[in-house]
């Protein structure tokens, strides 16, 4: 279809899942063991309804925000997500470019189709990229990536916290993953490959199972990088982050790709933000110590719900690949543009005339419960 006629980010999915070919359609919708997590993630914003206020002039409204300290079009970014050129021939590049002409943050994923430098190269003067990081079992590879992303700009590392194992995915356990595929991943060095079930096997056997809390005075000795772990699911760990010095966050269970039956990050959202505020007098959003949530983000609606109760901002993982496996670049604008329409018109509907006013007040949570 044309873009014109590509209405909502769903969209996107229901035509991804017509053209990609199945080993990448397998890939990217793959999500653990019997797939209840991933449901989960979305229809966990539906327990979270809004209380809207009137009369208030709407007639200007302003969506941007601060992540990290930089300027973003909207309250959410470019989660990564490994294998760009499983659906597209340009891969990563697609997203790194559309980030730029609407002004939104991407995160490089560490098992990128393209290299790092292409990506950065791509960028546009002054624009803002994060990296996800996985931790190599050889902490020098690891020390040599993180130091070549800082020299080459990257703001923020999001070290994922989620994965020591792969998860199940069941539907990409039964593709082969070939050795000529040309989306391969370019991030030298990082050790052998299993091709023999799926692509997230093949690319992920380096990630060290042995990391932990005590890795985080060795990332912030060789990093000025804001350090945010990635996949926090509970209010311990968001505790244990802070305490640490850390910058933030992103509760997220991986798109419902690692541990089945891990809640949804809206929902790990409401206990981190009144525990932390219970047990240190955190207020949210909060400029020292940022959280984001990942994980069925599929509306503006969503993301305000997200703000509302605390978080800084939200990622967007799947609907910005299926954009680009079915329209490249113009997808992925296409999708980010139909966000920019939405929260227009919410914040309107809603009448808060810019981030600051959507408070908690806006939104009855009182489906989700605290732990
Ligand atoms: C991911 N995600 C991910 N996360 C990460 O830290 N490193 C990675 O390499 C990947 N790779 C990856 C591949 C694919 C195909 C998907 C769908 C996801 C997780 C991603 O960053 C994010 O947490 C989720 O995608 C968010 O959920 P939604 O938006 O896809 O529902």
């Amino acid at each position: 279809p044309h873009l014109s006629e590509i209405l909502n980010l769903h969209d996107f999915e229901a035509i991804a899942r017509t053209v990609l070919p199945e080993k990448a359609w397998a890939y990217y919708s793959s999500a653990a063991d019997d797939e209840i997590t991933i449901r989960e993630n979305h229809s966990a914003f539906h327990r979270v309804w809004f209380r809207p206020r009137i009369l208030r002039d709407v007639t200007k409204v302003d969506w941007s925000t601060t992540i990290l300290g930089h300027k973003s079009s909207m309250p959410l970014y470019i989660s990564a997500t490994a294998l760009g050129k499983l659906g597209h021939p340009d891969g990563e590049l697609t997203l790194t470019r559309a980030a730029a002409k609407h002004g939104v943050i991407q995160m490089i994923p560490t098992l990128a189709s393209c290299s790092f430098d292409e990506m950065v190269d791509a960028a546009a003067p002054g624009q803002v990229q994060f990296l996800q990081l996985y931790v190599n079992k050889d902490r020098g590879v690891t020390k040599r990536i993180v130091q070549h992303a800082e020299k080459r700009g990257i703001k923020g590392l999001f070290i994922t916290v989620d994965a020591p194992q792969l998860g199940r995915r069941e539907k990409d356990m039964r593709q082969k993953f070939e050795a000529e595929d040309p989306s391969e991943v370019k991030q030298a060095g990082q050790g052998g490959v299993d091709r023999s079930q799926g692509a997230a096997r093949a690319i992920s056997s380096f990630i060290d199972p042995g990391l932990n809390w005590s890795d985080m005075s060795f990332f912030k000795s060789i990093t000025n990088m804001p350090l945010i772990l990635k996949g926090v699911q509970c209010w311990e760990d968001a505790l244990e982050a802070y305490d640490m010095g850390l910058a933030g966050v992103v509760l997220s269970n991986h798109g419902g790709r690692q541990l089945e039956f891990a809640r949804s990050g809206i929902e790990v959202l409401v206990e981190v933000v009144d525990k932390l505020k219970e047990k240190r007098g955190l207020n949210f959003p909060n400029e020292k110590f940022q959280l984001f949530v990942d994980g069925g983000v599929r509306r503006a609606t969503d993301v305000i719900k997200a703000i509302a109760l605390g978080a800084t901002a939200v990622g967007l993982g799947r609907p910005f690949i299926y954009a680009f496996s079915s329209h490249g670049q113009e997808g992925v604008e296409r999708a980010l543009q139909i966000l920019h329409d939405e929260f227009e018109m919410n914040m309107r509907l809603l009448g808060a005339r810019n981030i600051k006013e959507i408070v908690p007040e806006m939104v009855d949570a009182s489906n989700i419960h605290l732990h």
